[in-house]
């Protein structure tokens, strides 16, 4: 979902061209990747999708999904034939109502070759007929499905789509989402959004949920098992719906007395980023065992292994400060991850200050102060960490302290500005690192460039007279770990898959 503003001469040309028939040497093959530097492969080019329909069936026995995607979108060029990105097998794919050839090629892409070529800017409506085993299928060496004793969780990070629908599978072409999934009766379906239904028949029942606010593939999410499910809504008039694995275990109560608080939280965290951007919100807590955990969109995904060492009200925290900084404002290529993660563990800080366990000064001295200038740590630069670093420790931890730096530097009252007009600036649209310095020096009114370029882009550790971002250490004090210190990283949970 691309907003584009169309000069009025634009449109004036685009008619003219419209009434000349195209020479089919015009039309081409949609390209295999939406030009992430990245990830080549991701995404794909020549089309804009503005809604998924997901109408599936799930058995947890056999770990078989079945069922019928309808994406809509829009051409962006002339096109011969495009891609999705998916691994499921497929058996029937319509556009517009006709019959389409298609074939999988490369790792992960279904090549679709529609009856007629499409002409750049005209609705398409694709249909795509599948079903498979989403454990049995790995592109690249890896899995993104984790089945559990009662089911199984698609939730993962820069992908996770290619296991369950079709997609463009990347987060610069964001869409609307309905998703209705029958499972067998007992078991609960989840996914983002609202729930609208649920209906049972013939020992099957279906939940249908709706996201109305513009979504990345990556934030799209299903959850299949037995769930307890509560319901409220926050103080500030947000719905929260959480589900809970009943299978948990020990790890039950301190998973509850953390996600329970969402609502809590949600209005916190609006007092610094704004109004809440969606019409829900919530976790589930299914019983699986990723080390992570992940903002999908209104409903996050918590592994039970946050939870081991008891509540963690941190990571709460820090996956619903991605629904502003990640979700609502979304990378524009993945090389932007800051924008999430460098913000979702600041808010991590500023709950820490609040919870009287640290303040974000004493967190950045010690993220400044526990890591000597040759600790590979400060090699990764946050502003462009590469692929293999995507989630490394210092696009977090240098990350947040980077925007501590910004604010020691442009004062709290610009910096909590910058922090609150952000999401407001890109609301449910995508947005880069340049874009983010821009916007802060406009708004602090104060060159930046060099204070980024320290923080975000040298591969070595700011001298300590930077931005004053290490105050302690610059005396050259031992600095105390705050006590806060365990509960925020484990919000990093592991780098891979
Ligand atoms: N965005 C997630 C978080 O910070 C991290 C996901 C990491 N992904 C992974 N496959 N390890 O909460
Ligand atoms: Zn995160």
């Amino acid at each position: 979902m691309h907003r584009r503003i169309i000069a009025p001469g634009a449109l004036a040309a685009a008619s003219l061209l419209l009434a000349i028939p195209a020479s089919a040497a015009s039309y081409s093959p949609g390209a295999p990747g939406i030009g992430d530097p990245y990830y080549p492969y991701y995404g794909n080019g020549g089309y804009d999708v503005s809604h998924y329909d997901l109408r599936l069936r799930y058995q947890p026995r056999t770990d078989e999904l079945q069922g019928t995607a309808t994406i809509l979108a829009r051409t962006t060029q002339d096109l011969s034939r495009f891609d999705l990105d998916f691994l499921l097998n497929v058996s029937e794919v319509r556009v517009n109502g006709a019959k389409a050839g298609f074939t999988h090629s490369q790792q992960h892409e279904l090549v679709v070759t529609p009856k007629t070529p499409l002409a750049k800017g005209t609705p398409i409506t694709v249909v795509v007929r599948y079903s498979g085993v989403p454990s049995a299928k790995s592109a690249y060496g890896f899995t993104t499905w984790h089945r559990t004793p009662d089911g199984a969780v698609a939730a993962d990070e820069p992908e996770a789509a290619w296991w369950w629908f079709p997609s463009n599978d990347h987060p610069s072409d964001k869409a609307t989402y309905d998703v209705s999934v029958a499972v067998p009766d007992g078991t609960q379906a989840l996914s983002n959004g609202t729930l609208q239904s649920t209906d049972s028949r013939l020992g099957w029942t279906r939940y249908s949920w709706r996201q109305t606010k513009p979504q990345a593939t990556y934030l799209a999410t299903l959850a299949v098992g037995r769930f307890d499910i509560t319901t409220g809504t926050s103080e500030g008039g947000v719905p929260v719906v959480n589900a809970y694995s009943r299978d948990l275990g020990d790890n039950d109560g301190a998973a509850r007395a953390s996600v329970e608080r969402t609502g809590e939280i949600v209005d916190w965290l609006s007092g610094y980023f704004g109004p809440y951007p969606f019409a829900s919100a919530g976790g589930y807590v299914p019983n699986t065992t990723t080390g992570y955990a992940l903002e999908t969109q209104t409903r996050v995904y918590y592994s039970p292994k946050q939870f081991a060492k008891g509540a963690n009200a941190s990571v709460v925290v820090h996956e619903l400060a991605h629904q502003w900084y990640g979700d609502d404002v979304s990378v524009k290529d993945w090389k932007d991850i800051w924008l999430n993660e460098g913000f979702a563990t600041y808010a991590q800080w500023l709950w820490s200050e609040h919870e009287g366990e640290g303040t974000a000064q004493e967190l950045a001295d010690y993220v400044y102060a526990s890591h000597p200038a040759d600790d590979p740590f400060w090699k990764v630069k946050p502003g462009d960490p590469g692929a293999d670093n995507q989630f490394d420790d210092a696009v977090y931890d240098r990350g947040a302290a980077a925007l501590q730096a910004l604010r020691n530097t442009v004062g709290d009252k610009a910096f909590f500005r910058i922090l609150k007009g952000w999401p407001k600036a890109h609301a449910y649209g995508n947005a880069s690192v340049a874009d983010f310095e821009r916007y802060a020096e406009h708004v602090s009114g104060k060159p930046l460039a060099g204070l980024f370029d320290t923080w975000l882009f040298q591969p070595s550790k700011p001298a300590a007279s930077a931005a004053r971002a290490a105050s302690p250490a610059r005396a050259g004090a031992a600095v105390a770990r705050p006590r806060s210190w365990q509960k925020i990283e484990a919000a990093h949970g592991g780098h891979g898959h």
